[in-house]
């Protein structure tokens, strides 16, 4: 068996990193190295406020893009946080619904309670759920580790047969996924398809390779081949150009969507196309975590982050 090279012994170093909650409050509570760290937030992630994710939205929908719009955050481990954090949302909801602003809203379920109770997650699920309908705007269940797949898909599950405009992501790297996807079929929300930000046991997940790959693309086949609303959320050109070849972009139930600050480039030539591209907008003061994931998945980002930490982090909306 190959070893796993440098770049992959430090990217997997790297999320194991970001998971470590001690190093993590070191760095935000830290009054030297937080402003250093967001400097090179500021690529991936808008601001720390509602407006910045709301203004940088606006402007690039008036470009042609659609967006997805998230408030950071995870694990959230008390119920008074949860809910502050479900009451953010909604506040959120409102603005996009009064400055008519088309955006599907991203979140994981535990920042809104999976980690305190599930049903508090639903609860506050099914809360947004409504809101999110009455001003015409989608929900999205972001997927986190595998320990807490069953849960976030059964209360997806519960909450889209009341609210169809709630989808769920899959992660293309856990074996399970297939079966979750044949099931999900039968279900009516968007399912977003993203290749998995985790570090997964090798015996329940598939690493970054072409297996990888090619079951990415069966799971978008499966999805397309139904007529399902389908989220293709992924930098990868290799797909991309799968995908195009395939057809699957001139059918408007798909779309590509990219992370914020993540090949702007790519983002353009193909709205400019006229394919379908979604941009994922962060917003909040937890982004550490975040940063962390985008530096473990692309493991020259460090340098792109050392650099901006040193001059200062570039404003990514301008490169769109
Ligand atoms: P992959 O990692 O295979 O890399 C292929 C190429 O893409 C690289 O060679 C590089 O060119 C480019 N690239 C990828 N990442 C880059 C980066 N950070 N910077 C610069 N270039 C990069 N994960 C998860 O587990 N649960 C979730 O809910 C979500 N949600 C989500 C939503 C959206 C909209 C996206 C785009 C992604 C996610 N993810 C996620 C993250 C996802 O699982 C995955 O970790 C990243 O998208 C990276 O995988 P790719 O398929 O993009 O490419």
């Amino acid at each position: 068996m190959a070893l796993p090279s440098v770049e992959e012994q430090f990217a997997d170093a790297l999320k194991s990193i970001a998971r470590n909650l001690e190093i993590k409050e070191y760095v935000q509570q830290s009054p030297e190295l937080y402003p250093f760290f967001q400097r090179a937030a500021k690529r991936f992630v808008t601001g720390e406020s509602r407006n910045d994710g709301i203004s940088i939205g606006y402007q690039l929908i008036q470009k042609g893009y659609r967006i997805s719009l998230e408030y950071i955050g995870e694990n959230t481990t008390n119920k008074y946080e949860c809910i502050r954090a479900k009451d953010e949302f909604i506040a959120l909801m409102k603005e996009c619904g009064n400055r008519g602003l088309s955006s599907r809203i991203s979140f994981d379920l535990s920042h809104i309670g999976l980690s305190v109770d599930p049903e508090l997650a639903y609860q506050n699920l099914a809360e947004m759920a409504k809101e999110a309908q009455s001003h015409g705007l989608t929900l999205m269940l972001s997927m986190e580790e595998s320990a807490k797949t069953d849960q976030i898909l059964s209360i997806y599950k519960r909450v889209v047969k009341e609210y169809s405009n709630v989808g769920v992501t899959l992660q293309a790297q856990l074996h399970r996924t297939l079966n979750d996807l044949n099931d999900l079929l039968n279900y009516a929300g968007t399912i977003r398809i993203v290749k998995g930000a985790y570090q997964e046991p090798s015996d329940i997940s598939i690493p970054r390779s072409q297996t990888l790959d090619h079951r990415y693309l069966e799971l978008v086949d499966l999805c397309v081949k139904a007529g399902h609303q389908v989220s293709i959320a992924s930098h990868d050109e290799a797909i991309h150009r799968q995908i195009i070849e395939r057809g699957y972009l001139q059918n408007p139930h798909v779309e590509v969507e990219m992370l914020y600050g993540i090949r702007p480039d790519l983002c353009r030539q193909l709205k400019d196309n006229g394919r379908s591209v979604r941009v994922y907008l962060t917003y909040g003061t937890e982004w550490y975590l975040y940063l962390c994931h985008r530096i473990a998945e692309y493991p020259p980002n460090i340098y792109v982050a050392i650099t901006d930490m040193i001059r200062g982090g570039e404003d990514s909306s301008q490169l769109y």
